[in-house]
Order: C-alpha cells, then sequence, then structure tokens
C-alpha cells in the first residue's frame, strides 16, 4: 500500500474509471492529476505504472509506481488510462507511442474536462487507433475510448529550421509551442544584444530550448530549466541539434538551488495543467531574486496585461520595459545589494 492518502476522486477520473470498467492489467497510468487515477487503481488491486510529463504531477504519484519514460509505462500495456494533455501534438505522440508498444489488445481510456477537448483531438487517436468513440459526458467530462492499435513510425519529436534565428529547434508535441518561434519568444531574443555581460545564465522554464541554446552560441554557460519533460528532453535535443552545450534539468523552479547566476531570462508560464493560472509565476520570480549575484539580472519577456512589473520590482529590483510590441513586453530587472530594499 501507498503512504499517501490519495485525493478524492474528480468526475474526470470517476468517467475514466468507469468506462474501463474490469481492468486488465499491466495498467499504464499517463498524465495523472495529484495521483487520483493511480491511487483509486490501488484501491481496486492495481499496481499501476505512472507516468507523468509534468515534475510536479510525478511528485504526487508513489515513487514504486513511477516510470522513467512514457515508453516503460506503457509497453505491454493492456489497459492505459490517460488523461489528456492540451496540445492534439501530445495526443498524436502519446497515442503513437501507445500503438507501437502496447499489448495488441490493449484499451485506451482517455479523456479530460470538455472545456479542453477538440474533436482534432478525435482525429489524432484516430491516426494510430482502428476504433475511436467518445464517451457520453459525465459532470462536464468526456472520454474517447480507442482500440485496435494501428503501428506506424512515431512522427515526434520533429525537427524544424527557424531561418529568421538560424537554430534548429527540436520539439515533443506537449512542448509549448511546438517547433513554432513563440511571438514572446521571438521579442525576447531580438533583445540579445543587450544582454549585459555574464557568464553563468539560467533560461527559466526553457520549453524547446531556443533561448538556451540562443545564450549558450553567445559563449555564456547555460542551464535550462523547465518542469515538462516534454520541454527538458527537447531541449537537450535543441542544443545537440546546434552542437551547443546546455546543461539540461527536469525541476520545479529554482527552490533549493542556491549558486548565484548572473543572469536569467524567462518567459514565464501562464498555465498550471490545463489551467490558465499565473499564481506559481510570483514564486518563480522570487526565486529568481534570491539566486542572482549581486547586480545580476532577470530578463523576462510577457503578456502586456499581466501584472508582472510590480511583482518583478517587490520580488527582484528595479524593472524597466526594454521592449515591447502589441503585445507583449521585455522586462529588465537588476538585483540590487541585497540588504536594501528594492527601489523603482
Ligand atoms: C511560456 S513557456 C516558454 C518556453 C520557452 N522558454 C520559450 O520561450 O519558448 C513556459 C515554460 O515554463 C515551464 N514551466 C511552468 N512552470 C514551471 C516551473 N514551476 N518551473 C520550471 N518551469 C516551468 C513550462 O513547462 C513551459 O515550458
Amino acid at each position: 500500500m501507498s503512504d499517501f492518502p490519495g485525493p478524492r476522486p474528480d468526475p474526470v477520473t470517476e468517467l475514466l474509471l468507469a468506462q474501463a470498467g474490469e481492468l486488465v492489467a499491466p495498467v499504464a497510468v499517463l498524465d495523472d492529476v495529484a495521483g487520483a487515477l493511480s491511487h483509486q487503481l490501488e484501491a481496486r488491486g492495481q499496481q499501476p505504472r505512472v507516468w507523468c510529463d509534468d515534475v510536479r504531477a510525478e511528485q504526487q504519484v508513489p515513487t514504486a509506481w513511477r516510470r522513467p519514460s512514457l515508453q516503460q509505462a506503457v509497453t505491454g500495456a493492456r489497459t492505459v488510462l490517460w488523461r489528456l494533455p492540451r496540445s492534439v501534438g501530445a495526443v498524436q505522440e502519446y497515442a503513437e507511442l501507445i500503438a507501437a508498444l502496447a499489448d495488441p489488445g490493449v484499451r485506451v481510456i482517455a479523456g479530460e474536462r470538455d472545456k479542453h477537448l477538440s474533436r482534432s483531438m478525435n482525429t489524432a487517436l484516430a491516426r494510430s487507433f482502428g476504433t475511436v468513440t467518445a464517451s457520453l459526458g459525465h459532470r462536464k467530462a468526456r472520454a474517447l475510448l480507442a482500440s485496435e492499435p494501428i503501428r506506424r513510425e512515431p512522427s515526434w519529436p520533429r525537427r524544424v529550421r527557424l531561418e529568421p534565428l538560424d537554430l534548429d529547434v527540436v520539439a515533443h508535441g506537449a512542448t509549448f509551442s511546438g517547433t513554432r518561434l513563440d511571438r514572446g519568444t521571438a521579442l525576447l531574443a531580438g533583445c540579445f544584444d543587450a544582454l549585459p555581460d555574464a557568464g553563468t545564465a539560467i533560461d527559466l522554464g526553457c520549453g524547446s530550448g531556443i533561448l538556451a541554446a540562443l545564450l549558450a552560441r553567445r559563449g555564456l554557460r547555460v542551464q535550462a530549466v523547465d518542469v515538462a519533460w516534454s520541454a527538458t528532453d527537447a531541449t537537450r535535443l535543441t542544443a545537440a541539434a546546434n552542437d551547443l552545450a546546455v546543461d539540461v534539468e527536469r525541476r520545479n523552479g529554482l527552490a533549493g538551488r542556491d549558486a548565484p547566476v548572473d543572469l536569467i531570462v524567462t518567459n514565464p508560464p501562464f498555465h498550471v495543467g490545463a489551467a490558465k493560472d499565473t499564481t506559481p509565476t510570483r514564486e518563480l520570480f522570487a526565486q529568481a531574486g534570491r539566486i542572482l549575484a549581486p547586480g545580476g539580472e532577470l530578463w523576462c519577456v510577457y503578456n502586456a496585461h499581466l501584472p508582472y512589473l510590480p511583482w518583478l520590482r517587490e520580488t527582484v529590483g528595479p524593472t524597466r520595459i526594454v521592449a515591447r510590441d502589441r503585445g507583449y513586453l521585455v522586462t529588465r530587472s537588476v538585483l540590487t545589494a541585497r540588504d536594501s530594499p528594492p527601489t523603482r
């Protein structure tokens, strides 16, 4: 038995379990939320194999059930219970892997709340499964049921040349912005000629690793950090594709890290899982403020309507806007001496 109490099942967990009916082992659980599915399975006598892209979700699952890769979780699985990711690319990538590696008789029960589902997810599943049907709704959630796997060449991760940056980018289906250059990322990258002299840098929330790679190309010693495996692996692949050295770590922000760093760049998150939520961003800024070397700088790009300017001034120090376009701002915050209160 696990030591974790396990949360109350939410509507998606209830629906997936109801649709699964009699569970045939091995059972894989993908992208569980708060360990809810895993604990319900344990109560039914199963020992789930769990894979979560987000390290925060993984940490809510007892260690013995975790698998180090999606491949290892689904290989030979006869039942797959899956919280659908937000991006269709991720649905495609997972579906391709399940179809290639699971037992040929596998049943996939995949679901989410209605507001996060789209028809293109059915289409993405139908590329890799002969039969795909939708359940009736349950408390604003719905499940897609897939069986009869069709093995095909995996189409992820994908590599694309970003001509404006003279850089190859590699992304998984779930990586932020995929292989595309996000507008905010482009605006921040366009400011890099104005960066201060620095030896060490962190790309906080690295996604596909575009910013980390551009910093490494400028000769900085770069660490790239992200909560998502789909981001850290993409960053490793992007760095390798461009012959650049980037140290990559899958972790939740910078908590517990204490080596001072000269420069932090970030295009910070505005989602937690499927929900829009900027509150964790304030904590990321505070963590950045704690590990910057004296005089160190945080460069940030964000959507202009977000309340980040006062947060940056409060948690890091004097902050000014260095670039803007129709939607985004790039800010530069400087850490003043630690014992003096931040000024504007
Ligand atoms: C807006 S995206 C930016 C990605 C990339 N830097 C770019 O510009 O294309 C934000 C990234 O932050 C990551 N993230 C979210 N919360 C995080 C946290 N607590 N610690 C580290 N990374 C986080 C997300 O997984 C996502 O890849």
